[in-house]
């Protein structure tokens, strides 16, 4: 069988490692992919992701089984649709459905009417009546844009004064527009993924942990996510089952009520408060670097995985013993402003690092985007799979980037 990944990050990456992996694959492609996943797929930087007529194309020329869409935009954009259209197999969700993640107020109103847990929120259309909101709202306020904001869209204020600055911020010199608040949520973190079919949800018996925060101690901005790890296991099976019971099936539930085809992947963000587990966001596919840990620790098929979703057939996860840690590696200035172009050496091409912002110039790996290389590290205990993490890390030269120094501490606590 032949599969197209699309997407060229560190998740696409690692999802190519995957597949190259499966006994029923015998290739697979990338597009636009990087130069870094050659041993494991044939890439296709030439061809641009938003290049939908030319993607199908290659996937009739190259007759290829399945397309593995990684990132948001071109869900969004409605690729699923268009390759569906040609009767091409696509696991990753439909425009419509993949709103799941394009719209925060759409997710809301889905939760609200469905009774699935979340923040409380309230949605505003413009700038006057958001700064009237803030006056009288309870504190921290969490506020978010609509749309797709890549991990970077939410601001936490603790105060009135950062809640106005905030909003001037997020309009800019706009003063129509939509944003989000939400209550402030407290407890732990943790991202679930879930296969879902329709109606049919099957969670990872997995999770991973992100960290959002560009610095050490979750301080500094939001960030795509500067490290993650797998198993998490501080978080208690109960609450995989009642996120599983609360969560994941209602929610595939509610899609399927409301009339959207979801087929893919659902990213459920969730924090586990003393209420018990609440949804912060829903996304249409793998988390970054999330995708990197599962899918390393993953033992079964994965595209076997996605066969049996078709067929709403069983899903038997099989998962290594290891705990699995990877530290993202990101260019000086992320999630703000950067430079590209700095030179980036000692690394190896394998699965101890998964490239997300390199490009090739004269045979020099150089930067190319804010998250530049995740360091995967495994071993039987947290410390080990932390202490090889950071041994791979410390490998990586570049006068560039910056990593955060405590990924997985919260599993030693
Ligand atoms: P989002 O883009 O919605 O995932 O938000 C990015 C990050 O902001 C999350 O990973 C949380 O760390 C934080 N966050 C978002 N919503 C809330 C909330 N209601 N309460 C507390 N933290 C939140
Ligand atoms: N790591 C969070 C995300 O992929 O959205």
């Amino acid at each position: 069988m032949k599969v197209l990944v699309i997407g060229a990050g560190g998740r696409e990456h690692a999802l190519a490692y995957k597949l190259n992996e499966s006994k029923i694959v015998e290739q697979v492609y990338v597009i636009p992919g990087n130069a870094a996943m050659e041993p494991v797929a044939e890439i296709h930087t030439e061809i641009a992701e938003s290049d939908h007529n030319r993607i199908i194309q290659f996937v009739l020329e190259h007759k290829i089984d399945w397309v593995v869409i990684g990132p948001e935009q071109p869900l969004i954009d409605g690729l699923t649709d268009k390759l569906q259209n040609k009767g091409i197999k696509v696991f990753g969700p439909n425009q419509q459905a993949a709103q799941i993640e394009g719209s925060k107020l759409f997710a809301k109103k889905l939760m609200e009417k469905y009774n699935i847990p979340t923040a409380d929120y309230k949605e505003v259309q413009n700038k006057a009546d958001a700064k009237s909101y803030v006056k009288t709202c309870e504190l921290p306020v969490v506020i978010k844009k609509d749309g797709l904001a890549a991990g970077k869209g939410v601001i936490i204020a603790d105060t009135r004064e950062a809640a106005l600055s905030a909003i001037e911020q997020m309009y800019g010199p706009d003063e129509e527009g939509m944003i989000v608040f939400e209550s402030f949520l407290e407890g732990e973190e943790f991202s679930l993924m879930t296969f879902v079919n329709g109606d049919y949800a099957v969670p990872f018996d997995c999770i991973a942990q992100d960290h959002k925060r560009a610095y050490d101690n979750d301080e500094g901005p939001n960030t795509g996510g500067m490290g993650a790890y797998c198993p998490v296991s501080h978080i208690s099976e109960d609450v995989l089952k009642r996120t599983n019971k609360e969560i994941a099936q209602p929610i595939a539930k509610a899609m399927f009520d409301e009339g959207y085809q979801f087929f893919g992947l659902l990213y459920i963000g969730a924090i586990l408060t003393t209420d018990g587990p609440k949804v912060i966001e829903f996304n249409a596919r793998f988390g970054d670097p999330e995708a990197q840990v599962l899918l390393s620790r993953m033992n079964s098929d994965l595209m076997q995985h996605i066969i049996d979703l078709e067929h709403k057939a069983p899903i038997q996860f099989e998962w290594k013993p290891q705990t699995y840690v990877g530290v993202m590696l990101a260019s000086k200035g992320y999630p703000d402003a950067y430079e590209k172009g700095h030179e980036v050496t000692g690394f190896e091409l394998n699965d101890n690092f998964f490239v997300s912002g390199l490009t090739t110039e004269n045979s020099k790996f150089v930067t190319s985007g804010g998250r530049v290389i995740l360091a995967m590290g495994n071993g039987n205990t947290v410390e080990e799979a932390q202490q090889q993490a950071y041994k791979n890390a410390e490998k990586i030269n570049s006068d560039n980037l910056f990593y955060r120094h405590d990924i997985a501490n919260k599993a030693l606590k």
